[in-house]
């Protein structure tokens, strides 16, 4: 067995999963892998890749971008837009990444050159480069995009073939108009100027990032082809579990495999969190269902807790709410629930609330329809085993002679 001081989880919860672990995902990855070939042949192509929260999209953004450096020779940032408001320090974020980003020091020099008035300070290759935040020059570079990219393009393209721009996490720049329009301008310009420019953009973001953008710019519908992730297939997420802990030189048992495969229901998310916590239970190499069991357990707990009290428990303030949710927790793990089932179930004072109830939960991702009407389900058995422990621990408490 590895000494418990060398012991390191591969899972990485909550993080873009390192390329050398990322797994699945074909089909996508030759839409894109198609997309970087056009833009070598100069027809620029624009990728929308969309989910929900935690289905893989950074990551697979991470990848292709990793990808189109080390086949296609094209150099990349992945920029990510999270605290962003405004286009000026969004073209702050894109430059300042592209140049950290940068690992070949002659292409970086030549860079610097381009950038040198906005550059505010260096460090070695680059690591740590400081752009100006002074507005009225980012204001230039961003009026200038176009002739900025050509100009990146012509110092690198005897060493590279292409630059990749994603941008990602855009929660905070998509419900201002100027960031669609912006776009829209950039690719027109870029479509009637008819000068040769490999640039290959990608956003990445959540399908109502997109729709708001759509909102303010129409045209943002046709400008963005969309890759749009669903979970992983049994398959796919048997594959994960087996190359992770395969890496560590851990083996699974099949009861092991399927448990932890069903209870995180394709998620990546959830694999990694379920994963991690069966690793670090396990003692001898080798999971076994009890392994997997527990590690499930303390997963479900620390989804529930990231995940479902901040969104769902406190959404759900009152106590008939949360009464109807602690009864649909307690049924048995993956079952189905009617409307009608719950309404003969409730005491009557609850039922009027119910339909607004199922409503709210769904649009908090919790529950969703089956393809047979007024047929509920949890999205995920994690979720479901969260609220199912939420409502064993709160009839206990109630039960307790002493409370405090
Ligand atoms: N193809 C993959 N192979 C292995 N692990 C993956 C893969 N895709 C995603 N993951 C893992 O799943 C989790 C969520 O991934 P990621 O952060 O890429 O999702 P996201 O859709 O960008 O989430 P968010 O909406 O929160 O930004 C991470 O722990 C990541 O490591
Ligand atoms: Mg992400």
């Amino acid at each position: 067995m590895a000494g418990i001081t060398s012991k390191e989880s591969p899972f990485s919860p909550g993080k873009p999963v390192p390329v050398e672990y990322f797994i699945a995902r074909f089909e996508e990855l030759e839409r894109l892998k198609r997309a970087v070939k056009q833009t070598l042949s100069g027809r620029n192509e624009n990728i929308f890749i969309t989910g929900e929260r935690g289905i893989g999209k950074s990551s697979l953004g991470g990848f292709i971008r990793w990808l189109a450096g080390k086949e296609y020779d094209f150099i990349g940032a992945h920029c990510f837009l999270g605290g962003v408001r405004d286009l000026e320090t969004m073209i702050r974020v894109i430059f300042q990444k592209l140049l950290q980003e940068v690992s070949d020091k002659n292409i970086f020099d030549n860079l610097k050159n381009i950038f040198g008035n906005y550059i505010t300070g260096l460090t070695l290759f680059g690591v740590g480069v400081e752009f100006t935040k002074d507005r009225s020059e980012l204001r230039t570079i961003l009026d200038n995009f176009l002739p900025v990219i050509r100009n990146i393009n012509e110092t690198i393209k005897e060493n590279k073939k292409g630059i990749i721009l994603i941008l990602d996490d855009l929660n905070g720049i998509t419900d201002i108009p100027e960031f669609a329009q912006f776009l829209k301008s950039f690719v027109d310009e870029l479509a009637t100027s008819q000068e040769f420019l490999p640039l290959l953009l990608i956003l990445v973001g959540l399908p109502e990032r997109r729709e708001e953008m759509i909102k303010h710019q129409p045209s943002v519908a046709r400008i963005f082809d969309i890759v749009s992730l669903s979970p992983m297939n049994v398959n796919e997420s048997k594959e994960f579990f087996n190359n992770m802990f395969g890496k560590q030189d851990i083996s699974v048992t099949p009861e092991a495999l399927s448990l932890m495969v069903r209870l995180s229901g394709g998620f990546p998310m959830l694999m990694h969190e379920v994963g991690d916590k069966v690793f670090w239970l396990d003692e001898d190499d080798l999971i076994d269902e009890d392994d997997a069991k527990s590690g499930i357990v303390e997963a479900a707990e620390t989804v529930g807790k990231k995940y479902l009290d901040s969104q769902v428990y406190r959404a759900l303030r009152s106590d008939i709410y949360r009464s109807i949710l602690r009864r649909i927790g307690k049924l048995t793990l993956g079952t189905r629930f009617r409307r009608k089932d719950i309404l003969e179930k409730v005491p009557e004072k609850e039922q009027k609330t119910l339909d607004n109830f199922l409503r709210r939960i769904k649009k908090l991702g919790i529950i969703s329809e089956t393809e047979i009407w007024g047929e509920y389900e949890f999205i995920n058995q994690l979720y479901h085993l969260y609220v199912m422990i939420e409502a064993f621990s709160a009839e206990k408490e109630k039960k307790r002679p002493n409370k405090r």
